[in-house]
């Protein structure tokens, strides 16, 4: 009875027929639109969490990471091509695997979306109050740029200000109305891909650069054990966040001129430019000051990332410059080989560029809101647009305050390894969503066929899988903890409320979109 609510594909795809969006986008576009979402605080900030992890087995990090997100970006260009509207996941899953697992799907994109657009604040309040605040002279006092709370200890601060003021800045833009246009989109990849090939091209061919930084190439060896977040498994596990955002080239699908080519190029290209760009970022970083983490005093097991007692060694002059306790490391690499200037630089183009990934990453988590308001499965107030601004103010305050408070108390580490968790579990969704629909509905035509798809597939599900095992426990945990709260306010609220249990198929594709209702049972007079 529970698995009985399927959402009628045919009633999703009329409502994107009547869209019906001009095809303008070729793969190139698509590409902009996807490097744009994902160069972010993966890259800028946590290379630094990363090395700390595996040393110079970051590389290796980068390419497993890369290759899970490879694979199921061909599921997301199967499916997104199929099923071009809003909501991504969650509405593939209605249309698929019924209402219950839609519901755990768009409570997981909860929490990817909200709590990555924390991790990039805190990511920025590095920048900012390193390269911007530093550079002017002012030194914000730790109890003011860092939170207290890690999930195992103190991160020695009182509240991170500038991380709270920037995701609030960036709520008030999105209430107002503000959306990335495609010119500003490519502004912002051309800064922050100029930025990286800089850096890139500076450490790669400095004379500190030396191979035998690269020895012991897997310092905590290649698996830390489940759940530890250690090794070069346990920093693919948290480096899959520099990926994170591809998705939301997907729901450019059905703006797409030729989708069956440019989609999956447009979602595979962005991806393989990042994985090369990342491993070049990490071997330029760690070939010229080291990347060696630090130890616990056994010298076996690096210290957590976040914990006071990194936090507490980090503060020793010798560990001044090292790479695994810098809040800005590509800045930071450049000002240890003596390019102040260029380091300065690349702050400025993460203190440039990082707020617009906020942008993205609220955008999406409250248009999630929104279509699952808009089933009913949450309070339909939630989806109410602003009169003047026509947005949906409501939900986008609600998200940009949560964005905001758990900036201001995490350390950016676990907020991405939380956020992982949430993605790796929608990920693996739509991946089961296309196998489930080349069987139910085999004949309907796919602009996108994943090649191998009974390889691809499986590959998807089993990388998201064993990327979760390799997470630190607590990030693991807030999952099922997370769900099991999900599941209360589904069996609470939503399964009553439900348009589609009250017999209305509701599409909405947009806020200021057309909305289509169809009835399924036919009124009775
Ligand atoms: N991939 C995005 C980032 O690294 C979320 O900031």
């Amino acid at each position: 009875m529970i698995l009985d609510r399927v959402k009628p594909l045919d009633a999703i795809l009329a409502a994107a027929e009547k869209k019906s969006l001009k095809r303008t986008l070729g793969w190139f576009q698509l590409m902009l639109f996807g490097i744009g979402c994902v160069i972010g605080t993966g890259i800028f900030v946590l290379t630094s969490v990363g090395a700390q992890k595996a040393g110079p087995g970051l590389m290796l990090a980068f390419a497993i990471a890369g290759a899970v997100c490879i694979v199921a970006a061909l599921c997301y260009a199967e499916i997104a091509a199929m099923i071009p509207v809003a909501g991504s996941a969650y509405t593939y899953s209605y249309a698929t695997m019924g209402e219950f697992f839609a519901w755990t799907v768009g409570w997981a994109l909860i929490m990817e979306y909200a709590i990555a657009a924390s991790a990039v604040s805190v990511g920025w309040s590095g920048y900012f109050s390193g390269t911007v605040l530093g550079g002017l002279g002012i030194h914000l006092p730790t109890w003011l740029s860092a939170g207290p709370l890690a999930l195992g200890g103190v991160e020695g601060g009182f509240i991170n200000l500038p991380a709270l003021v920037i995701a609030l800045l960036v709520t008030a833009l999105l209430v107002i109305g503000t959306s990335e246009s495609a010119k500003v989109n490519a502004i912002l990849v051309l800064i922050k891909v100029t930025a990286l090939t800089a850096f890139v091209a500076i450490t790669l061919t400095s004379s500190e650069f030396d191979a035998e930084r690269f020895n012991p190439f897997l310092p905590a060896g290649v698996f830390g054990g489940f759940g530890t977040g250690v090794g070069a498994v346990g920093a693919a596990a948290t480096m899959f966040f520099a990926y994170v955002g591809f998705d939301a080239v997907s729901t450019a699908a059905e703006e797409t001129k030729n989708p069956q080519r440019n989609v999956p190029i447009g979602l595979v290209g962005s991806l393989l430019f990042c994985t090369v760009f990342y491993i070049l970022v990490a071997a330029g970083a760690i070939g010229t000051i080291g990347g060696t983490p630090i130890f616990d005093p056994s010298g076996t097991f690096p210290l957590e990332t976040g914990s006071p007692e990194l936090a507490r060694q980090c503060a020793m002059p010798e560990y001044a410059q090292s790479l695994v306790c810098s809040k800005e490391p590509l800045a930071h690499v450049l000002k240890v080989l003596g390019f102040t200037g260029i380091g300065n630089l690349i702050g400025l183009a993460a203190f440039l560029a990082l707020p617009s990934v906020i942008l993205v990453l609220i955008f999406g988590q409250t248009r999630i809101f929104f279509v699952m308001s808009r089933d009913g499965l949450l309070p339909e107030k939630l989806s109410s647009v602003h009169p003047k601004f026509r947005t949906p103010h409501v939900v986008t305050l609600i998200t940009g305050v949560a964005v905001a408070i758990a900036a201001a108390f995490f350390p950016v580490g676990q907020l991405a390894d939380i956020s992982n968790a949430g993605t790796l579990y929608a990920f693996l969704m739509v991946a089961v969503a296309v196998l489930v629909l080349r069987k139910t509905d085999a004949n309907r035509p796919r602009s996108f066929r994943v090649p191998a798809v009974w390889v691809i597939a499986p590959l998807t599900i089993f990388g998201c899988v064993f990327l979760f095992l390799n997470l630190p426990a607590a990030a693991m945990l807030f999952l099922p903890v997370w769900g099991a709260l999900g599941l209360v306010v589904y069996f609470l609220y939503s399964r009553s409320h439900s348009h589609l249990g009250r017999g209305i198929v509701e599409v909405v594709d947009d806020v200021a979109g057309e909305e289509t209702q169809v009835p399924i049972h036919p009124p009775k007079d």
